[in-house]
């Protein structure tokens, strides 16, 4: 949450920051910022979007070649201008962004007030501003120094990045929980929270690790920890194209991201899966079978889709495996004290890889003597960095802020870790595990298939874009499929919906079935198929509306239903990587039938990197 942009360099840094901002829109759009340092510190900053502010700036001096950029998600005060980063210090010489939550911020605050110091805002960041320009004050240090000594006393997580008049063309930044990468261009450097707002400038990054402290200046990096000590950076190549975070010709990010799916799965198990040969290779995985084999339970963590991706993951596993698995959410897990044994698995998984509580649940679990692997689909990020080993799951650039094409590349990824795992340990038949591969390389084709025929569904998104509610049911592998339904229709288009087991809507749910109820089920050819029809019966009895996600060619069960969305057949276990997509499209077409920003949904983040 909240993204962060920098630069310091020959060139002028306002139009970099700006499109570095609209990159990192994704973390949050509660309100924007800059703060511009020429010889003066420059700050202009608005509630909304990145548009409004371009707007408020015209006409006002943005010359500088050092600046620093916010798109906030709030945490500590409403979305508003007063709240909006940059902020900048009582004394007005140092500006700071952040992305993060200051928890010991009241006391800091209090001991300020104490001392005179009064606030502009509701935030934690200015009160952790004020704290470094105290610091610096009283040590008669320099920022370097203050901003040490500062993040000593602070608890929470943190990205932050500064400006000080007193020394023009450098950012002090710093990292604790929160992403920060740095750009490595020939005179200039560029920073962000993740690399896209440097693409076009430089393959060449650093991604700083927590506890580290970067003194950034035009034709220098220095990387501290912080006790003061020099470290290395660790200079990566970039391998993502600008094409990639670019919408090519679609109206939004959602849709062009529903339509790559055929090519993200095709991506994911290229180079891996060889169903003429038979085999799965994956090293990071390989690495630990042994450790997997013989493991007595699989963990697996994630939060919000990547979660549903976990429970699809439960089903397969335990099918193909025999291996007993949990899934957790995250923030649940570590605030628990959870059972964890030395050498028990768990499975991270996370599109953003920044995750939070995903982060934190890994790392004690970690403490612990677990085994952590990560599917994750950002490359280098925390979470893939924490792991030992893992997948990445090469969906590609994910903007669209509803997880779309990573949940279908984590469901190929995580297919093919039970299917080798299965495979070595003998649970999975010579004979079913060849037939699986062979299935899993055709689905790529099957996805397309199913976009091919998903014409029908814009028109159903129509018909049911004013219910109040809908409900989601499927069984089986299908069930975490209505959950993911459910929940993409709620953050695209703002209307209530809830996914449960199909049978499991006797005990409840039903109680809200009427004329008005349009229920959507997911009901492909499987072996639950017939009680999940006999479901719709009782729907259909009850006078609620049935619509369907079936197998092509199942005209008995379409004659049951008001509306049906079509999906080639396909194996039970690899059913919900054709399942979900027209339910993406629902999802989609209805918030754009009811005037949604489908790919900035209010009060959301992509990167949730709050607790
Ligand atoms: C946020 C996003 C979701 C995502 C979840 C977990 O809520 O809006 O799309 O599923 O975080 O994120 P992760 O990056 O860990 O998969």
């Amino acid at each position: 949450m909240c993204g962060i942009v920098g630069y310091t360099g020959t060139r002028e840094a306002y139009p970099i920051i700006i499109k570095g901002l609209k990159r990192l829109e994704y973390r949050g759009y509660d309100s924007t910022g800059v703060a511009l340092l020429n010889g003066k510190l420059n700050v202009y900053k608005k509630k909304g979007k990145v548009a409004d502010l371009e707007e408020a700036v015209l006409g006002k001096n943005l010359h500088a070649h050092t600046g620093i950029g916010h798109t906030r998600w709030a945490t500590h005060g409403e979305p508003s201008d007063r709240n909006a980063h940059p902020h900048q210090s009582a004394g007005g010489k140092i500006a700071m962004i952040h992305n993060g939550i200051i928890e010991n911020y009241l006391q800091l605050k209090q001991d300020l007030s104490n001392k005179g110091y009064t606030f502009q805002s509701d935030t934690d960041t200015e009160v952790l501003l004020n704290f470094i320009e105290e610091i610096k004050k009283n040590n008669q240090c320099n920022l370097e120094e203050a901003v040490r000594i500062a993040l000593k006393r602070v608890t929470g997580a943190y990205v932050i990045l500064l400006l000080d008049e007193d020394d023009p063309g450098t950012i002090i930044a710093a990292r604790k929980g929160s992403p920060l990468v740095i750009g490595i261009g020939k005179g200039e450097h560029f920073l962000g929270s993740d690399a896209s707002p440097m693409l076009e400038y430089t393959k060449e990054v650093v991604y700083v690790n927590d506890y580290e402290l970067a003194i950034v200046k035009p034709d220098e990096l220095i990387l501290k920890n912080l006790g003061n000590e020099r470290v290395t950076p660790y200079i990566q190549k970039l391998d993502i194209e600008l094409a990639a975070i670019e919408k090519g010709g679609y109206e939004h990010f959602m849709l062009k991201e529903i339509h790559e799916q055929p090519q993200t799965i095709y991506d994911c198990l290229r180079g891996r899966l060889d169903a003429m040969e038979g085999t799965i290779t994956m090293s990071g995985i390989q690495q630990y079978a042994e450790q997997i084999v013989n493991a007595n339970r699989i963990v697996m963590i994630a939060c919000g889709t990547s979660w549903h991706a976990g429970l699809v993951a439960e089903y397969i596993f335990e099918e193909l495996c025999r291996i007993n698995v949990e899934v957790e959410y995250a923030s649940e897990f570590r605030y628990r004290n959870p059972v964890v044994h030395k050498g028990d698995v768990i499975i991270a998984i996370s599109q953003s890889g920044e995750t939070a509580d995903t982060l934190v649940a890994i790392e004690k679990a970690k403490e612990k003597g677990a085994i952590i692997l990560g599917v994750v689909n950002v490359v280098g990020s925390s979470i893939a960095r924490t792991s030992h080993g893992g997948a990445y799951t090469h969906a590609g650039p994910e903007i669209g802020v509803a997880s779309t094409k990573a949940f279908t590349a984590q469901l190929a990824v995580l297919t093919m870790i039970a299917l080798k795992i299965g495979y070595i340990k003998g649970t999975i038949e010579e004979e079913r595990y060849r037939y699986l591969l062979k299935e899993l390389q055709e689905i790529p084709e099957k996805v397309a298939w199913t976009l091919n025929h998903s014409d029908n569904i814009k028109a159903l998104a129509e018909k049911y874009k004013d219910a109040h509610d809908f409900l989601y049911l499927g069984r089986g592998y299908n069930f975490p499929v209505a959950l993911e339904g459910a929940l993409k229709l709620k953050e695209i288009s703002y209307i209530h919906a809830e996914g449960y087991p199909a049978a499991e809507m006797k005990h409840g749910p039903i109680a809200l079935v009427d004329d008005k109820l349009p229920v959507v089920f997911v009901a492909t050819k499987d072996a639950y198929h017939e009680k999940v029809v006999s479901n719709m019966q009782e729907i259909k009895a009850r006078k609620g509306k049935v619509i369907a996600v079936i197998t092509e060619g199942d005209e008995s069960t379409k004659a049951i239903c008001d509306d049906v969305m079509l999906v080639p057949e396909a194996d039970e276990i690899l059913a919900p990587m054709l399942s979900v997509v027209p339910l993406q499209l629902l999802a989609y077409y209805i918030g754009i039938a009811r005037g949604c920003d489908v790919d900035k949904p209010r009060n959301l983040a992509k990167s949730v990197t709050v607790e």
